[in-house]
């Protein structure tokens, strides 16, 4: 195969990932103030198209990805399961092996890690991860990217992260396995992260306290993050909402954390539930730039992905 898949961050690897940065920081401040459509001066993707399938719902992947194509010098295209014969039972196997002949590479938002893996597995091209039930590691190259901008070096950083242990949480703590920060983890009983993170993570030297204490998680840290408490395609349920609520991200919260603490949520948020609406607007929270810089980032993971970084 041509190229390189993107399953996860460890795919790229610590240097990869530090070259994505770099890069992504050179071609955010080359066209800055450009018109959003405008392709950059080298337009190193020119006549490459990038297929998304989606079997979730998306704004920001879906978007950035097709901008990050479009700034490349390249095109997207987008396939929905409902729309397509994905949803009527067509297999991944197959559907990787069309995709494979008409486009260059294909992002994939599902839910089961395995069907991630299946099209990776039979595509010719690179598979990217859109996000799954397990990890997002597309989001997590935008937040670091994100907490360099805004002053904050990786290596020793204290990340804390608050409620559900899920896919987004998964990812941070493989990014701290690989570019050597610390994460505290306050979660209820029953919604732990996948043991295999925090262990890889510990493995590689970072330190992961975990605790179910939301207080203790926050104290000195550099930066505060949540996501959602239900995660697309999980039950809302009253039980979960009353086990996430001494969780939220607050102004209490907040004032435990160093005094230039950054907050950072993938979005999209409910505010009032993990987070309150005083945090999620004050000038700590820099979530619109983490959602900006899903563009910058997803430009970087491509020409990683095509062997231009
Ligand atoms: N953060 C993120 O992945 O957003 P979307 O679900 O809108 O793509
Ligand atoms: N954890 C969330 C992230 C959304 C971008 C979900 O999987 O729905």
């Amino acid at each position: 195969m041509a190229g390189r898949h993107f399953l996860d961050l460890s795919d790229a690897g610590p240097d990869a990932i530090a070259a994505m940065l770099a890069n992504a920081i050179d071609r955010k401040a080359a066209r800055s103030g450009w018109p959003k459509a405008r392709p950059d001066a080298d337009q190193p993707l020119a006549g490459h198209v990038l297929g998304m399938v989606f079997e979730k719902n998306s704004t920001r992947t879906r978007v950035s990805f097709d901008m990050a194509m479009r700034q490349l010098g390249g095109a997207a295209l987008v396939l929905d399961a409902s729309s397509s014969q994905l949803g009527r039972g067509e297999s991944i196997a197959d559907t990787a092996r069309v995709l494979s002949r008409m486009v260059d590479a294909i992002m994939l938002r599902t839910d089961d890690h395995a069907k991630l893996e299946e099209m990776a597995h039979h595509a010719d091209v690179p598979v990217i991860n859109g996000l799954t039930d397990l990890s997002h590691p597309c989001q997590i190259v935008a937040d670091l990217l994100t907490l360099i901008e805004h002053g904050k070096p990786l290596p020793g950083l204290e990340v804390a992260w608050f409620g559900d242990g899920n896919n987004v949480l998964n990812s941070i703590l493989e990014a701290a396995a690989l570019m050597k920060f610390n994460v505290r983890i306050a979660t209820p009983q029953g919604y732990d992260p996948d043991a295999r993170f925090v262990e890889m993570a510990r493995a590689a030297g970072a330190s992961v306290v975990h605790t179910r204490d939301a207080a203790q998680a926050a104290e000195g840290a550099d930066v505060l993050v949540t996501d959602t408490w239900v995660s697309m395609g999980q039950e809302h349920t009253h039980n979960k909402l009353a086990a996430m609520a001494p969780y939220q991200v607050n102004e209490a919260l907040m004032a435990r954390a160093r005094p230039d603490a950054l907050f950072l949520h993938c979005l999209p948020a409910h505010v009032g539930e993990e987070v309150s609406e005083g945090v999620f607007e004050s000038p700590r929270s820099v979530v619109f730039d983490e959602a900006e810089n899903r563009l910058h980032a997803q430009k970087s993971v491509l020409l990683w992905c095509f062997g231009k970084l």
